[in-house]
């Protein structure tokens, strides 16, 4: 599949040091508008400077659209909320990954596929026991990811239609096998092995929770909480780890390998890592500071590097669509598990206090997915790191599409340029003249 040209009438000029140069408009779907100048350096010698590339268009994408200012997040057209309501996670793959809800019949065949690679060799459980004990599941998680592409020197290909397509198999099957296995190994537990007889959310809450004295007993509320935060997480466009995703890739590494490094990229706390930091904050404000207004008066005071972790995105501007979702369904769910509400209370106190605050009104800065997702994880009984690599579950289907689509559509070389600042040209100095 070759994605469709985005075709406008009109063009930009650009007039430097007398010339001219005419660059075309494109527009998106949704009437996006964007300048393309991807050959302006060979008709101009010059490039674009856009550091954090808070203005640069990487791709053309046909899996998720957001409109930051008026806080919209939609999978393939359709809007976050309504999946979050009314689909699975493995639905919302199903979609994410083929651009189409599936019929049951597909459903059916995909999820089969999905619950029978869910095995992971046991030399790779072997693994585990390289890792010190309190290492970071996220650590462990990329690593395990990584080593498949020593464990499935089958089907590394990414030019090839038939590995990929087992190799994503693999990846969505084996990845709440490695994370629970994290889990367990950090807890000093015995691992529990996958059971087929179980959904995806369901068989996911038996390895992290079973344990072999007790019968485990799933409940309804635990599971669709889990699942709605997968639904959540599948994909959100251009993001850090996304864009590692593709760009690893676009080296034509293998899947393993370019799903190891996004893990890598989501553990950061500015990213997916926020999840696990929100809950650090909210336990030292509950512990330490005292009060919700007394710690965010120190994220205001320009001579701290203290953050309201959880507050403000690059993209969302108004609002968060999976924070307001997560909201509203964090005191049912937490009602539902019997779980004290102690750092929601918190959480709802610091995020009244900042949305009317100057400070964070003049900047645009609101709650995001993660200021309530690891609230919800910690009462499912989700170990503090542990929020960030179900984080990294729900969003491999969307690094997935993303990694296709990049290869479907000609897979070019990602290979940013820059501003060099450097020193010009030197003379070496012998080491005793310096
Ligand atoms: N707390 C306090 N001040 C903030 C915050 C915050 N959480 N976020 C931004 N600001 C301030 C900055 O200090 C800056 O102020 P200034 O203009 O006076 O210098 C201004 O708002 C703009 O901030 P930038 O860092 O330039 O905004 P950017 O778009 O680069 O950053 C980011 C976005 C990284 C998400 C930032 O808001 C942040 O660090 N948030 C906290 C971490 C977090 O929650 N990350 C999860 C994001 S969602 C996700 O990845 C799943």
């Amino acid at each position: 599949m070759t994605l469709a040209t985005p075709v406008s009438t009109d063009v930009a000029t650009l007039n430097v040091d007398g010339a001219t140069y005419e660059l075309p408009i494109i527009e998106g779907t949704e009437g996006e508008r964007a300048i393309d100048i991807s050959r302006l350096r060979s008709s101009s010698g010059l490039i674009t400077f856009d550091q954090g590339y808070a203005n640069t268009g990487s791709t053309l994408s046909d899996i998720t659209f957001i409109n930051g200012e008026e806080g919209i997040l939609r999978y393939r057209g359709y809007p976050i909320e309504v999946l979050a309501e009314r689909s699975t996670f493995l639905e919302t793959s199903y979609l994410v990954l083929h651009g189409e809800l599936p019929t049951q019949e597909q459903l059916d065949a995909f999820t089969d596929r999905i619950t029978r690679h869910s095995l992971i060799h046991e030399k790779i459980r072997r693994m585990y026991d390289a890792f010190p004990l309190d290492a970071h599941p996220m650590a462990v998680t990329s690593a395990v990811v990584g080593s498949l592409s020593a464990f499935y020197q089958d089907s590394l290909d990414p030019l090839d239609p038939e590995q990929v397509d087992i190799s994503v198999f693999r990846l969505l099957a084996k990845l709440p096998t490695i994370c629970a296995f994290a889990f367990k190994y950090a807890m000093g537990q015995p691992f529990n092995y996958p059971r087929n007889d179980l959904s995806y959310s369901e068989n996911l809450l038996w390895m992290m929770f079973g344990v072999p004295t007790e019968e485990y007993r799933l409940s309804e509320a635990n599971v669709r909480a889990l699942d709605t935060l997968l639904i959540l997480h599948a994909d959100h466009e251009q993001n850090c780890s996304t864009s590692t995703m593709r760009m690893v890739g676009s080296s034509r590494a293998n899947i393993y390998a370019s799903a190891a490094a996004a893990i890598m990229a989501l553990s950061g706390p500015l990213h997916g890592g926020a999840n696990q930091a929100v809950l650090d904050m909210l336990e030292d404000i509950a512990a330490v500071e005292g009060s919700a207004k007394a710690f965010l008066e120190k994220t205001k005071d320009t001579n701290d590097t203290t953050r309201l972790m959880g507050f403000g995105h690059r993209v969302y501007k108004n609002f968060d669509p999976r924070a307001t979702i997560l909201k509203k369904h964090a005191h049912e769910v937490i009602e539902d598990l019997g779980y004290s509400p102690r750092l929601l209370e918190i959480a709802l106190e610091l995020e009244e206090l900042a949305l009317n605050d100057d400070y964070y009104v003049q900047r645009q800065l609101y709650p995001n997915v993660d200021f309530y997702s690891g609230i919800i994880y910690e009462a499912l009984g989700v170990p503090e790191n542990g929020s960030t690599p179900l984080f990294a579950l729900g969003r491999m289907p969307g690094w997935i599409a993303h990694w296709r689509e990049h290869h479907e559509e000609g897979g070019r070389l990602n290979r940013p340029r820059q501003i060099y600042t450097g020193e010009t040209t030197r003379a070496y100095v012998p080491i005793e003249a310096r």
